[in-house]
């Protein structure tokens, strides 16, 4: 499917020297929206990717996909691009993945917008795969946008996220919000862990 989708691109819109340059650009004009000067590498991407069950139905969404490094090991591991809905607040990176997965739904906005987003799904969300710079923002806004995300999507969808700390940036677990990390991927730079939020089965009373 990835070689069906990308055979017909140039050269430039499949390049690494590319992604490097436009996320090099990204990050100069605006770091802490950036929160990397290079998109993720292969290892990180995959891990993501495979938090994902491709054969649960509904909507695959990305917040902060760059270029596009997660959004192309999401289309490996088996999710049609057009399942997936790319929320990216950088113009220069919407109007790169515009191009590069048109069967996808593009948005340019912010991710604190997506819960109510989901909430208008003809079919609830089967997944929420972000790559936010989520530290730059005070922990009461990461753990609304993770808790707000999952009460609007699918039954047991998680919400996958990575950072480049040991701890979680999502104070969790608590009470209402199951959390996994994963090993450190070491082979990226920088080196980063992956972690996975879930609401637990029986819902409590919500502690925030
Ligand atoms: C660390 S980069 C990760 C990019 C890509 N997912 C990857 O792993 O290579 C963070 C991305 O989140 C985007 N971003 C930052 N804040 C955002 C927001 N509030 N809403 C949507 N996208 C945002 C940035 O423009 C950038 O593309």
């Amino acid at each position: 499917m990835l070689a069906e989708t990308t055979a017909r691109l140039p050269e430039e819109m499949t390049s690494d020297a590319h992604d490097n340059r436009l996320f090099f650009r990204s990050w100069m004009q605006d770091p802490l929206r950036a929160g990397a000067f290079k998109p993720s590498g292969t290892d990180l991407a995959r891990a993501m990717a495979a938090q994902v069950d491709p054969s649960m139905p509904g909507p695959i969404v990305e917040l902060g996909p760059g270029t596009g490094a997660i959004t192309r090991a999401l289309v490996e591991r088996g999710v049609d691009p057009a399942r997936l809905i790319l929320v990216e607040a950088d113009p220069n990176f919407y109007a790169l993945l515009r191009r590069r997965w048109p069967m996808a739904r593009v948005l340019q906005t912010d991710a604190w917008a997506v819960p109510a987003l989901l909430r208008r799904l003809d079919e609830p969300a089967a997944a929420i795969v972000a790559g936010l710079p989520l530290l730059v923002r005070p922990r009461h806004e990461r753990l609304r946008l993770v808790a707000n995300a999952l009460r609007a999507a699918a039954p047991g969808a998680p919400f996958v996220q990575f950072t480049y700390f040991i701890r979680s940036p999502v104070p969790a677990p608590r009470p209402g919000l199951r959390a996994h990390g994963s090993d450190m991927i070491w082979w990226n730079l920088w080196p980063a862990r992956v972690w996975t939020y879930r609401l637990p089965r029986r819902q409590p009373e919500p502690m925030w």
